[in-house]
Protein backbone atom coordinates (compact mmCIF):
# COMPACT_ATOMS: atom_id res chain seq x y z
CA UNK A 1 0.00 0.00 0.00
CA UNK A 2 3.07 2.32 1.00
CA UNK A 3 3.88 2.53 -2.99
CA UNK A 4 5.52 6.41 -2.39
CA UNK A 5 9.11 6.60 -2.98
CA UNK A 6 9.46 3.39 -4.37
CA UNK A 7 11.90 4.68 -7.12
CA UNK A 8 14.47 4.80 -4.30
CA UNK A 9 14.62 0.95 -4.64
CA UNK A 10 14.87 1.01 -8.07
CA UNK A 11 11.19 0.43 -8.88
CA UNK A 12 10.38 2.11 -11.81
CA UNK A 13 6.89 2.40 -12.99
CA UNK A 14 7.15 5.86 -14.52
CA UNK A 15 9.37 6.13 -17.52
CA UNK A 16 10.83 8.60 -20.10
CA UNK A 17 11.17 6.87 -23.68
CA UNK A 18 13.32 10.15 -25.17
CA UNK A 19 13.33 8.38 -28.64
CA UNK A 20 10.21 6.41 -28.87
CA UNK A 21 7.70 7.83 -31.80
CA UNK A 22 3.40 8.38 -30.97
CA UNK A 23 3.14 6.23 -33.92
CA UNK A 24 5.10 3.48 -33.10
CA UNK A 25 3.69 3.34 -29.40
CA UNK A 26 2.30 0.10 -28.03
CA UNK A 27 -0.10 0.59 -25.37
CA UNK A 28 -3.32 0.90 -23.84
CA UNK A 29 -3.73 4.20 -24.07
CA UNK A 30 -1.74 7.58 -25.74
CA UNK A 31 -2.54 10.75 -24.09
CA UNK A 32 -1.74 13.78 -26.55
CA UNK A 33 -1.94 17.16 -25.56
CA UNK A 34 -3.88 19.73 -27.58
CA UNK A 35 -4.45 23.59 -27.12
CA UNK A 36 -7.21 26.32 -28.47
CA UNK A 37 -4.71 27.01 -31.24
CA UNK A 38 -5.35 23.91 -33.15
CA UNK A 39 -2.80 20.56 -34.24
CA UNK A 40 0.00 22.93 -34.97
CA UNK A 41 3.16 21.39 -34.24
CA UNK A 42 4.96 18.67 -31.65
CA UNK A 43 2.72 15.67 -30.51
CA UNK A 44 -0.66 16.91 -31.50
CA UNK A 45 0.97 16.95 -35.43
CA UNK A 46 2.12 13.26 -34.93
CA UNK A 47 -0.74 12.00 -33.87
CA UNK A 48 -2.64 13.56 -36.79
CA UNK A 49 -0.49 12.30 -39.37
CA UNK A 50 -0.12 9.22 -38.09
CA UNK A 51 -4.26 9.15 -38.33
CA UNK A 52 -4.45 10.19 -41.67
CA UNK A 53 -5.79 14.18 -40.78
CA UNK A 54 -8.13 12.95 -37.71
CA UNK A 55 -7.48 15.51 -35.17
CA UNK A 56 -7.65 17.92 -37.52
CA UNK A 57 -10.78 16.75 -38.80
CA UNK A 58 -11.95 16.89 -35.35
CA UNK A 59 -10.81 20.61 -34.47
CA UNK A 60 -12.52 21.44 -37.82
CA UNK A 61 -15.66 20.37 -37.10
CA UNK A 62 -16.05 21.37 -33.62
CA UNK A 63 -15.66 18.15 -31.78
CA UNK A 64 -12.22 19.17 -30.33
CA UNK A 65 -11.49 22.87 -29.26
CA UNK A 66 -8.79 22.73 -26.63
CA UNK A 67 -10.35 24.11 -23.92
CA UNK A 68 -8.45 23.97 -20.86
CA UNK A 69 -9.06 20.08 -19.19
CA UNK A 70 -11.76 18.99 -21.81
CA UNK A 71 -10.86 15.31 -22.45
CA UNK A 72 -11.61 13.51 -25.31
CA UNK A 73 -11.59 10.10 -26.21
CA UNK A 74 -10.73 8.61 -29.56
CA UNK A 75 -11.17 4.84 -29.59
CA UNK A 76 -9.41 2.11 -32.01
CA UNK A 77 -7.42 5.07 -33.80
CA UNK A 78 -6.68 3.87 -37.31
CA UNK A 79 -3.08 4.24 -37.63
CA UNK A 80 -1.95 3.95 -34.40
CA UNK A 81 -0.94 0.84 -32.02
CA UNK A 82 -3.21 1.64 -28.79
CA UNK A 83 -6.68 0.91 -27.96
CA UNK A 84 -6.96 4.76 -27.75
CA UNK A 85 -6.05 8.54 -27.87
CA UNK A 86 -7.34 10.72 -24.96
CA UNK A 87 -6.70 14.40 -26.37
CA UNK A 88 -6.61 16.42 -23.46
CA UNK A 89 -7.27 20.49 -24.00
CA UNK A 90 -5.08 22.95 -22.55
CA UNK A 91 -6.57 26.17 -23.01
CA UNK A 92 -5.24 29.26 -24.83
CA UNK A 93 -1.32 28.32 -25.84
CA UNK A 94 0.07 31.89 -24.23
CA UNK A 95 -1.69 30.98 -21.04
CA UNK A 96 -0.19 27.86 -20.49
CA UNK A 97 2.21 27.09 -17.73
CA UNK A 98 3.46 24.03 -15.11
CA UNK A 99 -0.18 24.34 -12.97
CA UNK A 100 -2.03 23.99 -16.20
CA UNK A 101 -0.01 21.11 -17.77
CA UNK A 102 -0.11 19.79 -13.73
CA UNK A 103 -3.54 19.84 -14.06
CA UNK A 104 -4.01 18.70 -17.35
CA UNK A 105 -1.86 15.57 -17.14
CA UNK A 106 -4.06 14.97 -13.70
CA UNK A 107 -7.15 15.09 -15.67
CA UNK A 108 -6.15 12.91 -18.58
CA UNK A 109 -4.53 9.73 -15.60
CA UNK A 110 -7.67 9.93 -13.75
CA UNK A 111 -9.98 9.77 -16.06
CA UNK A 112 -7.80 6.20 -17.47
CA UNK A 113 -7.45 5.47 -13.85
CA UNK A 114 -11.05 4.19 -13.49
CA UNK A 115 -10.06 0.79 -14.79
CA UNK A 116 -6.44 -1.14 -15.14
CA UNK A 117 -4.44 -0.04 -17.80
CA UNK A 118 -0.76 -1.75 -18.23
CA UNK A 119 0.89 0.83 -20.22
CA UNK A 120 -0.05 4.53 -20.92
CA UNK A 121 1.96 6.62 -22.90
CA UNK A 122 2.21 10.44 -22.57
CA UNK A 123 3.56 12.73 -25.03
CA UNK A 124 5.46 15.50 -23.62
CA UNK A 125 5.47 18.41 -25.91
CA UNK A 126 9.54 19.42 -26.80
CA UNK A 127 8.25 23.34 -26.23
CA UNK A 128 7.80 22.92 -22.75
CA UNK A 129 10.43 23.73 -19.83
CA UNK A 130 11.96 21.21 -17.57
CA UNK A 131 9.88 22.69 -14.75
CA UNK A 132 6.78 22.33 -16.72
CA UNK A 133 7.44 18.99 -17.57
CA UNK A 134 8.61 18.01 -14.40
CA UNK A 135 4.86 18.87 -12.94
CA UNK A 136 3.13 17.85 -15.59
CA UNK A 137 4.24 14.37 -14.59
CA UNK A 138 3.67 14.94 -10.98
CA UNK A 139 0.25 15.64 -12.34
CA UNK A 140 0.10 12.35 -13.96
CA UNK A 141 1.29 10.40 -11.15
CA UNK A 142 -1.52 12.19 -8.80
CA UNK A 143 -4.42 12.32 -10.92
CA UNK A 144 -4.37 8.38 -10.76
CA UNK A 145 -4.11 7.82 -7.58
CA UNK A 146 -7.48 7.86 -5.33
CA UNK A 147 -8.90 8.13 -1.77
CA UNK A 148 -10.20 4.61 -2.00
CA UNK A 149 -7.92 3.40 0.74
CA UNK A 150 -10.63 1.42 2.35
CA UNK A 151 -12.64 0.52 -0.45
CA UNK A 152 -12.73 -3.44 -1.39
CA UNK A 153 -13.86 -1.93 -4.71
CA UNK A 154 -10.92 0.19 -5.95
CA UNK A 155 -11.98 3.37 -8.20
CA UNK A 156 -8.25 4.20 -9.35
CA UNK A 157 -6.16 2.15 -10.67
CA UNK A 158 -2.32 2.89 -10.90
CA UNK A 159 -0.66 2.15 -14.54
CA UNK A 160 1.32 -1.10 -14.96
CA UNK A 161 3.53 1.34 -16.72
CA UNK A 162 3.32 5.15 -17.57
CA UNK A 163 5.84 5.90 -20.13
CA UNK A 164 6.40 9.75 -21.02
CA UNK A 165 7.48 10.04 -25.23
CA UNK A 166 10.01 12.31 -25.91
CA UNK A 167 11.02 13.27 -22.04
CA UNK A 168 14.36 13.45 -20.42
CA UNK A 169 14.53 9.94 -17.90
CA UNK A 170 16.51 12.71 -15.38
CA UNK A 171 13.05 14.71 -15.29
CA UNK A 172 10.63 12.10 -15.44
CA UNK A 173 11.97 10.82 -12.20
CA UNK A 174 11.93 14.33 -10.72
CA UNK A 175 8.85 14.78 -11.83
CA UNK A 176 7.47 11.30 -9.94
CA UNK A 177 9.20 12.01 -6.96
CA UNK A 178 7.51 15.40 -6.74
CA UNK A 179 4.24 13.10 -6.52
CA UNK A 180 5.04 11.00 -3.93
CA UNK A 181 5.49 13.62 -1.61
CA UNK A 182 2.18 14.86 -2.75
CA UNK A 183 0.47 11.44 -2.43
CA UNK A 184 2.27 10.62 0.83
CA UNK A 185 0.57 13.51 2.18
CA UNK A 186 -3.14 12.91 0.69
CA UNK A 187 -2.16 9.17 2.14
CA UNK A 188 -2.47 10.41 5.31
CA UNK A 189 -4.97 12.93 5.48
CA UNK A 190 -7.32 10.25 3.88
CA UNK A 191 -6.25 7.80 6.50
CA UNK A 192 -9.08 7.02 8.95
CA UNK A 193 -8.42 8.89 12.08
CA UNK A 194 -9.01 6.55 14.24
CA UNK A 195 -5.77 4.87 12.84
CA UNK A 196 -3.98 8.00 11.70
CA UNK A 197 -2.90 9.37 15.39
CA UNK A 198 -0.11 10.67 17.00
CA UNK A 199 1.92 8.03 17.40
CA UNK A 200 0.95 5.98 14.59
CA UNK A 201 1.68 9.40 12.37
CA UNK A 202 5.01 9.71 13.75
CA UNK A 203 5.39 6.21 12.88
CA UNK A 204 4.81 6.91 9.73
CA UNK A 205 7.22 9.96 8.97
CA UNK A 206 9.75 7.51 10.75
CA UNK A 207 9.15 5.02 7.98
CA UNK A 208 9.42 7.74 5.05
CA UNK A 209 12.76 8.58 7.08
CA UNK A 210 13.99 5.28 6.72
CA UNK A 211 12.77 5.45 2.82
CA UNK A 212 14.51 8.75 2.10
CA UNK A 213 17.88 8.89 4.25
CA UNK A 214 16.36 11.03 6.55
CA UNK A 215 17.22 11.57 10.75
CA UNK A 216 14.13 11.55 12.58
CA UNK A 217 13.46 12.64 16.34
CA UNK A 218 10.69 11.25 18.20
CA UNK A 219 9.44 12.98 21.21
CA UNK A 220 6.74 11.04 23.36
CA UNK A 221 5.05 12.27 26.15
CA UNK A 222 7.28 11.85 28.80
CA UNK A 223 9.60 13.90 26.71
CA UNK A 224 7.54 16.68 26.43
CA UNK A 225 7.25 17.07 29.42
CA UNK A 226 11.09 17.06 29.98
CA UNK A 227 10.52 19.63 27.35
CA UNK A 228 8.28 21.83 29.00
CA UNK A 229 5.80 21.42 25.76
CA UNK A 230 3.05 22.33 27.99
CA UNK A 231 0.80 23.58 25.42
CA UNK A 232 0.44 20.90 22.71
CA UNK A 233 0.42 18.57 26.20
CA UNK A 234 -2.95 20.91 26.69
CA UNK A 235 -4.15 20.33 23.87
CA UNK A 236 -3.71 16.48 23.66
CA UNK A 237 -5.07 15.93 27.27
CA UNK A 238 -8.53 15.32 26.23
CA UNK A 239 -7.42 12.09 24.20
CA UNK A 240 -6.36 9.14 25.44
CA UNK A 241 -3.57 8.75 22.99
CA UNK A 242 -1.16 11.15 23.79
CA UNK A 243 0.60 13.81 21.76
CA UNK A 244 3.68 13.63 20.11
CA UNK A 245 6.50 15.74 18.38
CA UNK A 246 8.34 14.79 15.56
CA UNK A 247 11.36 16.18 14.19
CA UNK A 248 13.05 15.04 10.59
CA UNK A 249 15.95 16.46 9.70
CA UNK A 250 17.54 16.13 6.10
CA UNK A 251 21.17 17.53 5.73
CA UNK A 252 21.87 17.98 1.87
CA UNK A 253 24.15 21.10 2.61
CA UNK A 254 27.43 19.02 2.43
CA UNK A 255 28.11 18.69 6.44
CA UNK A 256 29.43 22.01 7.34
CA UNK A 257 26.41 24.47 7.88
CA UNK A 258 25.22 23.27 11.25
CA UNK A 259 22.19 25.26 11.15
CA UNK A 260 19.51 24.97 9.00
CA UNK A 261 18.66 27.24 6.19
CA UNK A 262 14.78 26.23 6.29
CA UNK A 263 12.76 24.61 8.78
CA UNK A 264 9.11 23.33 7.96
CA UNK A 265 6.90 23.36 10.70
CA UNK A 266 3.28 21.51 10.68
CA UNK A 267 -0.01 21.55 12.52
CA UNK A 268 -0.61 18.13 13.20
CA UNK A 269 -4.00 17.66 14.96
CA UNK A 270 -4.97 14.32 13.92
CA UNK A 271 -8.75 14.69 15.26
CA UNK A 272 -10.11 18.17 15.64
CA UNK A 273 -13.30 18.00 17.59
CA UNK A 274 -12.89 20.90 18.70
CA UNK A 275 -12.70 20.11 22.73
CA UNK A 276 -15.32 21.14 24.67
CA UNK A 277 -15.87 23.82 22.51
CA UNK A 278 -17.39 21.20 20.40
CA UNK A 279 -17.79 21.36 16.77
CA UNK A 280 -21.48 20.93 15.41
CA UNK A 281 -21.20 16.91 13.29
CA UNK A 282 -21.44 19.14 10.08
CA UNK A 283 -18.16 20.85 10.85
CA UNK A 284 -16.12 17.85 12.56
CA UNK A 285 -17.17 15.50 9.90
CA UNK A 286 -13.63 16.15 7.58
CA UNK A 287 -11.31 16.80 10.71
CA UNK A 288 -9.31 14.13 10.07
CA UNK A 289 -7.71 16.73 7.26
CA UNK A 290 -6.37 18.57 10.29
CA UNK A 291 -3.32 17.33 10.25
CA UNK A 292 -2.83 18.50 6.59
CA UNK A 293 -0.04 21.05 7.43
CA UNK A 294 1.82 18.12 9.00
CA UNK A 295 1.48 16.11 6.19
CA UNK A 296 2.62 18.51 3.61
CA UNK A 297 6.09 19.51 5.50
CA UNK A 298 5.93 15.31 5.75
CA UNK A 299 5.71 15.18 1.78
CA UNK A 300 8.03 18.05 1.29
CA UNK A 301 10.75 17.15 3.23
CA UNK A 302 11.25 13.37 1.74
CA UNK A 303 10.40 14.65 -1.39
CA UNK A 304 13.30 16.98 -0.67
CA UNK A 305 15.82 14.53 0.49
CA UNK A 306 14.90 12.33 -2.67
CA UNK A 307 15.97 15.16 -5.31
CA UNK A 308 19.04 14.90 -2.89
CA UNK A 309 18.67 18.93 -3.06
CA UNK A 310 21.70 21.01 -1.89
CA UNK A 311 20.01 22.44 1.47
CA UNK A 312 19.68 21.49 5.03
CA UNK A 313 16.39 21.13 5.80
CA UNK A 314 14.25 20.29 8.67
CA UNK A 315 10.80 19.39 9.16
CA UNK A 316 8.77 19.75 12.73
CA UNK A 317 5.53 18.52 13.13
CA UNK A 318 3.26 18.86 16.88
CA UNK A 319 0.51 15.94 16.86
CA UNK A 320 -2.19 15.96 18.98
CA UNK A 321 -5.80 14.29 18.99
CA UNK A 322 -7.90 17.43 20.24
CA UNK A 323 -11.41 15.67 22.37
CA UNK A 324 -13.64 16.41 25.08
CA UNK A 325 -12.00 13.43 27.68
CA UNK A 326 -12.21 13.99 31.66
CA UNK A 327 -8.64 15.69 31.62
CA UNK A 328 -9.44 18.00 28.44
CA UNK A 329 -8.25 21.30 28.49
CA UNK A 330 -10.83 23.79 29.33
CA UNK A 331 -11.80 27.57 29.06
CA UNK A 332 -10.49 29.89 31.45
CA UNK A 333 -7.36 27.53 31.67
CA UNK A 334 -3.57 29.60 32.06
CA UNK A 335 -0.89 27.55 29.76
CA UNK A 336 2.70 28.26 30.39
CA UNK A 337 4.12 27.39 26.36
CA UNK A 338 7.61 26.05 26.53
CA UNK A 339 8.49 29.92 25.40
CA UNK A 340 7.36 31.09 28.70
CA UNK A 341 4.06 32.96 27.19
CA UNK A 342 1.02 32.23 28.86
CA UNK A 343 -1.78 31.65 26.78
CA UNK A 344 -5.35 32.03 28.56
CA UNK A 345 -7.78 29.71 26.64
CA UNK A 346 -10.59 30.82 25.83
CA UNK A 347 -11.92 28.80 23.22
CA UNK A 348 -11.01 25.01 22.64
CA UNK A 349 -11.17 25.08 19.13
CA UNK A 350 -8.30 27.27 18.48
CA UNK A 351 -6.17 24.41 19.38
CA UNK A 352 -3.76 24.76 16.31
CA UNK A 353 -1.98 27.65 17.23
CA UNK A 354 -1.43 26.18 20.27
CA UNK A 355 0.08 23.55 19.33
CA UNK A 356 2.15 25.55 16.99
CA UNK A 357 3.33 27.77 19.70
CA UNK A 358 5.20 25.12 21.21
CA UNK A 359 6.76 23.32 18.15
CA UNK A 360 7.74 26.83 16.67
CA UNK A 361 9.79 27.31 19.72
CA UNK A 362 11.57 24.27 19.21
CA UNK A 363 12.43 24.68 15.88
CA UNK A 364 13.55 28.64 17.02
CA UNK A 365 16.11 26.43 19.08
CA UNK A 366 17.59 25.05 16.29
CA UNK A 367 18.34 28.64 14.87
CA UNK A 368 17.01 27.99 11.50
CA UNK A 369 17.65 30.59 8.78
CA UNK A 370 14.18 31.00 8.25
CA UNK A 371 10.71 29.06 9.45
CA UNK A 372 7.73 28.23 7.13
CA UNK A 373 4.59 26.95 8.71
CA UNK A 374 1.75 25.11 7.07
CA UNK A 375 -1.70 24.80 8.84
CA UNK A 376 -5.14 24.00 8.91
CA UNK A 377 -5.86 26.01 10.66
CA UNK A 378 -9.11 28.57 10.19
CA UNK A 379 -12.29 28.47 8.92
CA UNK A 380 -12.15 32.33 8.91
CA UNK A 381 -9.10 31.93 5.62
CA UNK A 382 -11.62 30.20 3.89
CA UNK A 383 -14.65 32.94 4.57
CA UNK A 384 -11.76 35.30 3.13
CA UNK A 385 -10.46 33.23 0.47
CA UNK A 386 -12.59 30.19 -0.20
CA UNK A 387 -11.72 26.76 -0.89
CA UNK A 388 -8.51 26.65 -3.31
CA UNK A 389 -6.59 29.73 -2.23
CA UNK A 390 -3.95 29.28 0.54
CA UNK A 391 -3.01 32.91 2.92
CA UNK A 392 0.11 33.36 3.27
CA UNK A 393 1.48 35.70 6.77
CA UNK A 394 4.65 37.06 7.62
CA UNK A 395 7.12 38.61 8.96
CA UNK A 396 9.28 39.29 6.64
CA UNK A 397 8.36 40.28 3.42
CA UNK A 398 11.24 39.17 0.93
CA UNK A 399 10.28 35.36 2.55
CA UNK A 400 7.00 35.77 1.64
CA UNK A 401 7.59 36.97 -2.25
CA UNK A 402 9.97 33.83 -2.63
CA UNK A 403 7.42 31.69 -1.22
CA UNK A 404 4.52 33.05 -3.50
CA UNK A 405 6.95 32.97 -6.46
CA UNK A 406 7.67 29.40 -5.46
CA UNK A 407 3.50 28.98 -5.21
CA UNK A 408 3.21 30.53 -8.54
CA UNK A 409 5.88 28.16 -10.86
CA UNK A 410 4.22 25.07 -9.98
CA UNK A 411 1.05 26.81 -10.11
CA UNK A 412 -0.54 26.69 -6.71
CA UNK A 413 -2.68 29.67 -5.87
CA UNK A 414 -2.10 31.71 -2.87
CA UNK A 415 -2.61 35.37 -1.18
CA UNK A 416 -1.08 37.31 1.31
CA UNK A 417 -3.32 38.40 3.80
CA UNK A 418 -1.99 41.57 5.87
CA UNK A 419 -0.54 41.58 9.48
CA UNK A 420 -0.59 45.08 10.71
CA UNK A 421 0.42 45.98 14.29
CA UNK A 422 -3.33 46.59 15.54
CA UNK A 423 -4.22 42.83 15.32
CA UNK A 424 -2.12 42.49 18.17
CA UNK A 425 -4.30 44.47 20.62
CA UNK A 426 -7.31 42.11 19.66
CA UNK A 427 -4.82 38.60 21.04
CA UNK A 428 -4.11 40.74 24.27
CA UNK A 429 -5.50 38.85 27.54
CA UNK A 430 -6.38 40.30 30.83
CA UNK A 431 -5.14 37.39 33.03
CA UNK A 432 -2.03 36.63 30.70
CA UNK A 433 -0.10 37.52 28.05
CA UNK A 434 -2.18 36.39 25.17
CA UNK A 435 -5.67 34.74 24.83
CA UNK A 436 -6.13 32.18 21.99
CA UNK A 437 -8.61 34.23 20.11
CA UNK A 438 -9.35 37.57 18.38
CA UNK A 439 -12.07 39.64 19.67
CA UNK A 440 -14.96 38.70 18.02
CA UNK A 441 -14.22 36.57 14.77
CA UNK A 442 -13.72 38.92 12.30
CA UNK A 443 -10.12 38.55 10.87
CA UNK A 444 -9.73 35.67 12.67
CA UNK A 445 -6.84 34.35 10.04
CA UNK A 446 -4.86 37.07 10.84
CA UNK A 447 -5.15 36.95 14.69
CA UNK A 448 -4.01 33.47 14.50
CA UNK A 449 -1.32 34.01 12.69
CA UNK A 450 -0.25 37.14 15.31
CA UNK A 451 -0.44 34.34 17.47
CA UNK A 452 2.17 32.16 16.02
CA UNK A 453 3.96 35.54 14.92
CA UNK A 454 4.94 35.15 19.33
CA UNK A 455 6.92 32.33 18.91
CA UNK A 456 8.75 33.01 15.91
CA UNK A 457 11.42 35.13 17.97
CA UNK A 458 12.03 37.17 15.13
CA UNK A 459 13.44 34.85 12.65
CA UNK A 460 12.39 35.44 9.14
CA UNK A 461 8.82 33.35 9.20
CA UNK A 462 5.76 32.75 6.57
CA UNK A 463 2.72 30.76 8.21
CA UNK A 464 0.63 29.20 5.54
CA UNK A 465 -3.33 28.90 6.04
CA UNK A 466 -4.31 26.15 4.27
CA UNK A 467 -7.39 25.11 5.67
CA UNK A 468 -9.37 25.76 1.99
CA UNK A 469 -6.88 23.89 0.01
CA UNK A 470 -6.08 21.44 1.94
CA UNK A 471 -9.01 19.11 1.44
CA UNK A 472 -11.37 18.37 -1.25
CA UNK A 473 -14.93 17.66 0.37
CA UNK A 474 -15.77 17.04 -3.79
CA UNK A 475 -13.74 15.90 -6.75
CA UNK A 476 -12.48 18.34 -9.42
CA UNK A 477 -11.66 17.06 -13.03
CA UNK A 478 -8.15 16.49 -12.01
CA UNK A 479 -8.04 15.08 -8.39
CA UNK A 480 -10.45 12.93 -6.50
CA UNK A 481 -12.26 14.36 -2.98
CA UNK A 482 -10.40 14.00 -0.28
CA UNK A 483 -6.68 15.25 0.53
CA UNK A 484 -4.95 17.43 -1.84
CA UNK A 485 -1.16 17.36 -0.82
CA UNK A 486 -1.51 21.63 -1.13
CA UNK A 487 1.27 23.12 -0.78
CA UNK A 488 4.06 20.06 -1.09
CA UNK A 489 5.04 21.08 -4.22
CA UNK A 490 5.52 24.64 -3.65
CA UNK A 491 7.18 23.79 -0.45
CA UNK A 492 9.90 21.60 -2.57
CA UNK A 493 9.78 24.52 -5.49
CA UNK A 494 10.69 26.98 -2.69
CA UNK A 495 13.45 24.59 -1.20
CA UNK A 496 15.21 24.48 -4.87
CA UNK A 497 15.44 28.38 -4.12
CA UNK A 498 17.38 28.22 -0.71
N1 LIG B 1 -9.12 23.06 12.29
C1 LIG B 1 -9.91 24.22 12.44
C2 LIG B 1 -9.92 25.11 11.20
C3 LIG B 1 -10.52 24.52 9.95
C4 LIG B 1 -11.84 24.78 9.61
C5 LIG B 1 -9.76 23.74 9.09
C6 LIG B 1 -12.39 24.25 8.47
C7 LIG B 1 -10.32 23.20 7.93
C8 LIG B 1 -11.63 23.46 7.62
C9 LIG B 1 -9.40 25.05 13.62
O1 LIG B 1 -8.82 24.32 14.64
C10 LIG B 1 -10.58 25.76 14.18
O2 LIG B 1 -11.46 25.11 14.66
N2 LIG B 1 -10.55 27.08 14.13
C11 LIG B 1 -11.62 27.88 14.64
C12 LIG B 1 -11.02 29.04 15.40
C13 LIG B 1 -12.01 29.82 16.20
C14 LIG B 1 -12.55 28.98 17.32
C15 LIG B 1 -11.33 31.05 16.72
C16 LIG B 1 -12.46 28.35 13.47
O3 LIG B 1 -11.88 28.64 12.40
O4 LIG B 1 -13.67 28.41 13.61
MN1 LIG C 1 -10.22 23.60 16.04
ZN1 LIG D 1 -8.01 22.53 14.17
Amino acid sequence: MTAEFALLRGVRDVVADPAARPESFEGDALVVFLTEGGVGAGGCADVDRATGGLLARLVAGGDLSGRRYECVALLAPAGLRVAQVLVVGLGRREDVDAGTLHRAAATATRQLASRARARVGIIADGSWTTRQLEQAVAGACVGMVGQDLYRAEKKRFRFGATVWIGASPETVDRGSLIADGVNLARRLVNMSPDDMYPQTFAEEAASVAGRTGMEIDIWDEDRLVRERCNAILAVGRGSHRPPRVAILRYRGGGGNDETPSLALVGKGVTFDSGGLSLKPSDSMLTMKCDMAGAAAVTGAIATIAALKLPVHAVAAVGLAENMTGPAAYKLGDVITARSGTTIEVHNTDAEGRIVLADVLDVVKGLRPRRIVDAATLTGACMVALGHDVAGLFTNDQPLCDELAAAARAVGEPVWQLPMYADYDEQIKSEVADIKNVGDGRWGGAITAAKFLERFVGGIPWTHVDIAGPAFAEKPRPWIDGGGTGAMVRTFVEFARGT
